[in-house]
């Protein structure tokens, strides 16, 4: 357990809040949010990056989390962003954030948000093909703004994690690859466009890595790419963005910490800097999951329990997967506690369960939980601040909970829950059928 988990007499604590006081306040499903835990990523990764190397920035993949207060936080602790949508850059703006630390991905941007990216001005498009690129242009000259922009590459590296969360490999929808004859193309084009300012080059390998292998290897390949740039089109490559994928601990992961991939790509990149006697460009990273699945806690008052003799005992709450698809999705594992009973002993295997009509929504296959588990105890899983909340759906028609945020023994809402009219507030009667 980290340091804003703790057990006080028997009880769940997280951030110094006792999750049964939370549980009688706001009501489950509930996820909780620790900002100390947040904050705590962000101070690791101005140690061994930010304030470590010069020129260099953390844009926070906000996909992960993605809310007003995350926003706020990220903007006091002086981070970027990365957005991948009109959707995540409006929360960001209406959350005050300022334009030009906000950097936009994705391989479709439609063109209605470049528009509103280019109207707000904002920092970086991380450009996925010429297709796009062209679109850009038309925007930017309709509007008469510039921007600036990084190529995606698909640095053709195969990482080893869930096949849904691979990006980096030369079959993956993102990015261009680096056929000569493509990469080269789409290059000139950039550097020739009086539209756009053509900064450099941009990679995300993958999620949830343990292994910097892959991270070395692309960074690799970008710096043979720059060095093909210069000589090819005399231009000289002012940013590069290694892109996130930093592994968490769900269950029994031991966490790398970020110094483990960041130090030898910052090695990489300034030794071949110092070797052509030329100043680095400025290099970014893009970290989301890492900043916030384990600052997430998502807490589930425990209903019905099965037990099919020799079988399977099943133990339900009152989310599941509309709340977090990831074990459905992805086959994700977590953790979790009967959160009142703490310091019991975990002596009996059980499936905690959701309370969609669906068999696979199933939260955690075969864990150890008291035996003492009962319908109105309740169930915390661990490490669910990622791509839960961001995630969530109305399946089965389940109103999306409640995030609060907690800090030192403090607690504020930070999404309300979903009321049932909340749920079909955007839908019609069919006037032909009253
Ligand atoms: C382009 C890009 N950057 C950054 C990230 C963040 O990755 P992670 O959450 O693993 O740090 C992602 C996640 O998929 C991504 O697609």
């Amino acid at each position: 357990m980290n340091s804003i988990i703790e057990n006080k007499k028997g009880i769940l604590h997280f951030d110094g809040c006792n999750t049964l006081e939370l549980v009688e306040k706001y009501g489950t499903p509930l996820y909780v949010m620790s900002e100390t835990e947040i904050v705590n990523r962000f101070n690791q990764l101005k140690e061994c990056f930010i304030n470590k190397y010069p020129n260099t920035r953390v844009a926070y993949a906000s996909k992960a989390f993605c809310t007003l207060a995350i926003y706020q936080i990220c903007k006091r602790e002086g981070m970027c962003i990365d957005v991948v949508s009109g959707g995540e850059l409006y929360t960001a703006i209406k959350a005050g954030y300022p334009p030009e630390k906000i950097e936009f991905n994705g391989n479709n941007k439609l063109r209605a948000e470049i528009e509103l990216a280019v109207e707000y001005g904002i920092g970086r498009i991380i450009v996925d093909g010429l297709q796009e690129l062209s679109i850009i242009e038309d925007v930017c000259k309709e509007k008469n703004k510039k921007v600036k922009i990084l190529y995606r590459i698909t640095p053709g590296v195969k990482s080893s994690s869930h096949d849904y969360i691979v990006t980096g490999k030369k079959d993956s929808k993102f990015g261009i690859p680096l056929d000569e004859d493509v990469i080269m193309k789409h290059i000139k084009d950039a550097i020739d466009s009086e539209w756009v300012e053509f900064l450099g080059f941009h990679y995300h390998v993958g999620s949830q890595l343990f292994d910097n292998e892959s991270h070395l290897k692309a960074t690799r390949i970008i710096l043979e790419l720059i060095k093909q740039v210069k000589g090819k089109f005399d231009y000289d490559i002012k940013e590069i963005n290694l892109g996130g994928g930093f592994g968490v601990k769900y269950t029994d992961e031991v966490r790398k910490p970020y110094a483990y991939f960041i130090e030898p790509m910052m090695e990489m990149i300034n030794d071949f800097y110092n070797e052509l006697g030329v100043v680095p460009p400025s290099v970014v990273i893009e970290p989301g999951r890492s900043i916030v699945a384990e600052a997430g806690i998502s807490l589930y008052t425990i209903g019905s329990i099965k037990e099919i003799r020799d079988v399977r005992k099943y133990v339900s709450v009152d989310g599941g997967m509309p709340d977090n698809i990831r074990p459905a999705l992805y086959q994700a594992e977590y953790d979790g506690v009967v959160a009142n009973k703490v310091d019991e002993e975990k002596n009996d295997k059980v499936t905690i369960c959701g309370k969609c009509c669906e068999s696979g929504d199933i939260l955690i296959t075969d864990i150890k939980i008291t035996k003492t588990a009962k319908a109105g105890d309740i169930f915390a899983i661990f490490s669910t601040g990622a791509y839960g909340y961001s995630m969530a759906s109305t399946y089965n028609g389940n109103p999306i909970p409640a995030v609060v945020l907690v800090k030192d023994g403090d607690s504020e809402l930070i999404v309300k829950g979903q009321s049932y009219e909340d749920m079909i507030g955007n839908q019609l009667m069919a006037k032909k059928l009253i």
